[in-house]
Formats: C-alpha cells, sequence, structure tokens
C-alpha cells in the first residue's frame, strides 16, 4: 500500500504554463489513495480552468481569500489544518520569492503561512529565472526551512529555450510526495557514486574520452539523497545540474577519479561505479599541442589505468559495493565476470548497444546480478531506475 494512501493533499496552482500538468497530477496523486484539495492563484486561472481541477479533485477549488460561500463551506485555517502535506505545483518564481518572504497576499500564500503540514514545492519557470541568483538563494532559504524541492527537471521549454526549470512530470511529483512518507531506506548511510566520463589527455587541446552523460549517476544520486543517505558525487565532465543535497567533487582523469573516490570510499556504506571510466590513458601526454606529421597515420601509445572499483572492493574496510557493466554483446556473461572478478556485491549491466537506452539518453533497461541473484528492470527513464536501484540496493545490504 502506498504510504500516500488516506493521507489530504492541498495542492497550490500557480501561474505558468505547466499548470496543464496540474491536472494529471491530481490523478496520480489519487492513484496513490490520496485525498486532493486544490487551491489556484488568480494567475493560474489564467492557464486552466478551477472547473477542471474541481472536476478531477471532486472537490471545490479555492481561489479566493474573501469568499464568503467558501469560507462557510471550509475556512482557509480550516483548509490549512486539513492537509498532510502542502504541495505547491506547478511553483512559478514569483510565487517561490513570496513564499520565502512570508507574504500572505493571497489565498495560497496564506494557506501555507497558516499549515503546520510538510511543504513540497515543484518549481516551473524559464531557465535564466531558474538560474538567477536570487531563485537560487530563494530555493536556498526553503531548504533551510525544510521544504521540499521536487525537480525541477531540465530539457526544452516553452519559450523554446533548453535547459533546467521544467516542472517534473506529474508521476514524478506523486513519486516524490510518497517518499516523504516513507522512511528514508537509506537512513544514515554514506554513499559514494562516481558518474559521467573520464577525460584523458593527449596534448594541451585533446583528450580521448566517451559518451557518458552522467544522467544514469546524477539519477542515483539524486534517489540516494531522497532515500535519506548523504552522497558524494564523483563526477567527470557533464553539463548537467548535480542534484540538490549532493557533495560533488569534480575530476577529469581517470587517475584523479581513482584519487578521490579511495579518499571518500574509506568512511563510506555504499561505493556505486556509474562512470564510464577510461580503461587506458595516453602514456605521455605532449607538453606541447602535436603537429600533424607527413605520414597518414599516427599511433598513441596507451597504458593501463588503474581498476577504480576492484580498488575499492579490495580495501580493507569495503563498502557495500556496485559496479555498472556496459556491454554491446553477451551482456549477462561479460557482467557476471566483472562481478566475480573486480569483487562486486553487485553488477548493473546494460547493453550499450542500443541508442535509445544506456549511454547519453535518458532512457535505461537493466539486469543486476549479484553472487545468488538476478533483478531485471524494463525500460524506464534514468530517475525511475535510480529508485528502483536504490530500493534493491537497500534490500540487499547486509543487515536489512
Ligand atoms: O552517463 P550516461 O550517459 O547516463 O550513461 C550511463 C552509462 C551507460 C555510462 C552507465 O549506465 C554505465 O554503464 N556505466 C559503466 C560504464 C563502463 O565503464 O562500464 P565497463 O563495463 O567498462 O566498466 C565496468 C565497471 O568498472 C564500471 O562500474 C566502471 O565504472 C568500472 N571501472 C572501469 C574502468 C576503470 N578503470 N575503473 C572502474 O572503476
Amino acid at each position: 500500500m502506498s504510504s500516500l494512501n488516506n493521507k489530504q493533499i492541498l495542492l497550490g496552482v500557480t501561474g505558468g504554463i505547466a499548470a496543464y500538468k496540474s491536472a494529471e497530477l491530481i490523478r496520480r496523486l489519487q492513484d496513490f489513495g490520496a485525498s486532493v484539495r486544490v487551491v489556484m492563484t488568480p494567475a493560474a486561472q489564467e492557464f486552466i480552468t478551477p472547473l477542471t481541477l474541481q472536476a478531477l479533485s471532486g472537490n471545490p477549488v479555492h481561489t479566493q481569500m474573501l469568499d464568503p460561500e467558501a469560507e462557510a463551506a471550509m475556512g482557509h485555517i480550516e483548509l490549512a489544518r486539513w492537509a498532510d502535506l502542502v504541495l505547491i505545483a506547478p511553483a512559478t518564481a514569483d510565487f517561490i520569492a513570496r513564499l520565502v518572504q512570508g507574504q500572505g497576499n493571497d489565498l495560497l500564500t496564506t494557506l501555507c503561512l497558516a499549515s503546520d503540514a510538510p511543504m513540497a514545492i515543484a518549481p516551473a519557470m524559464n531557465q535564466a529565472m531558474w538560474r538567477t541568483e536570487s531563485t537560487q538563494s530563494n530555493i536556498s532559504t526553503l531548504t533551510q526551512r525544510k521544504v521540499a524541492i521536487f525537480g525541477p527537471a531540465s530539457g526544452s521549454q516553452a519559450c523554446g529555450d533548453v535547459g533546467p526549470g521544467r516542472m517534473l512530470e506529474a508521476s514524478d511529483i506523486a513519486l516524490a510526495a510518497e517518499k516523504l512518507f516513507t522512511p528514508g531506506t537509506l537512513a544514515g548511510k554514506k554513499l559514494v557514486i562516481t558518474a559521467g566520463p573520464t577525460r584523458e589527455a593527449i596534448d594541451p587541446v585533446r583528450y580521448i574520452s566517451n559518451h557518458s552523460s552522467g544522467k544514469m549517476g546524477y539519477a542515483i544520486a539524486q534517489a540516494a539523497i531522497e532515500a535519506g543517505a548523504s552522497c558524494t558525487l564523483i563526477s567527470g565532465p557533464t553539463n548537467i545540474e548535480p542534484p540538490r543535497g549532493a557533495k560533488v567533487i569534480n575530476v577529469t582523469s581517470a587517475l584523479d577519479m581513482h584519487t578521490a573516490s579511495l579518499s571518500e570510499a574509506e568512511q563510506s556504506d555504499i561505493f556505486i561505479a556509474s562512470a564510464a571510466v577510461a580503461d587506458y590513458r595516453p602514456l605521455a601526454i605532449a607538453e606541447q599541442k602535436i603537429k600533424k606529421a607527413n605520414s597518414d597515420t599516427m599511433t598513441i601509445e596507451l597504458t593501463k589505468n588503474p581498476d577504480i572499483v576492484a580498488d575499492v572492493a579490495a580495501m580493507k574496510n569495503k563498502p557495500f559495493t556496485v559496479g555498472f557493466a556496459a556491454e554491446t554483446q553477451d551482456l549477462e556473461s561479460y557482467a557476471k565476470d566483472k562481478l566475480k572478478r573486480k569483487n562486486l556485491d553487485l553488477i548493473v549491466a546494460n547493453d550499450v548497444s542500443r541508442t535509445d537506452i544506456g549511454f547519453n539518453s535518458d532512457n535505461n533497461a537493466v539486469s543486476v546480478f549479484g553472487p545468488a541473484s538476478t533483478d531485471i528492470f524494463s525500460e524506464c527513464s534514468k530517475h525511475q531506475l535510480a529508485r528502483l536501484l536504490i530500493d534493491l540496493i537497500a534490500q540487499k545490504m547486509p543487515g536489512h
């Protein structure tokens, strides 16, 4: 049974294009057994009608503070007390700023002031508005006040920009809300994860690397934080935002990642190696840019990089160690071989011959092998998969 079963959720809808997703969010919350009452700001009503949300929620939609009829049915203080969770989705930059200032100039901000219930917001705005210092500082303030921040996601926006600021999908918001009522499966645990590619320098301007975007590792880091773990993310070069709350160590080469990993893994409970680490690096890095020679071919001598995850698994106080296997053929046999050879507790095998999953895609599908177990996760978003992997790791850890 979902932890949202019988929970009473006050859904605040503010004025952004993502307000249309609030209709689906009501449904997803109801699927988990929650009752939903909706409060809309005047701007929200420009994007979606109260009638739509009333029909979906099965309850009258509250829009005004000074409405004798609405107050007679359920006064605003009563409404604030009714809520087990106040969830604002979408939350615009303007609403977030008013929330931070403690304003009470409309029904929704007044309810936020009057309610003792836990609060969560799903920000939705243009990427530049999201990145701006004032919004980021408002988000930090809300985080300090223990307001849960769901998202935002990154991608193309209604205005044509690309970047962070899109509201999370309704199903992801409902899952995040569910997690708020579930004691974290990794509460009190320290988790270290490697993510992204490494770059192995050839000369000052060239390097050897691969197509890893970091999406898989960053999603796992976020899921681990949601599950209550403290998380250190050791990341190769990526273009994505790290999850809020992670300690981020940026590295470039496999040697840098090796040093950071061994040091951070020392005191950790769990180590996950999702990075696509270069197996080899140039034996020597040219000091100056290598000039084109007369010959049509060129040879670069490579030397083996240390195996980071194997070295962590060989530590005296070995954390629960999870590796990944990126294979283009014989997935199961190669993955099981790595599990054994690298002394891992689990290995997550993905088929990287497919372009729609694995490297640099938003989705993945994996098989997870342990010394005596197989768990198969069919294709889903990397964020959904990350939560499933974290649940599996929590179950498999000793002492569970
Ligand atoms: O970043 P994304 O675009 O989201 O893509 C995700 C991913 C495909 C990169 C990820 O899901 C994945 O498969 N990561 C592991 C990639 C890889 O390097 O696999 P491998 O089979 O070559 O290595 C096996 C394991 O050893 C991995 O856990 C790897 O991190 C680790 N390793 C490898 C070499 C090395 N020198 N040190 C290591 O720790």
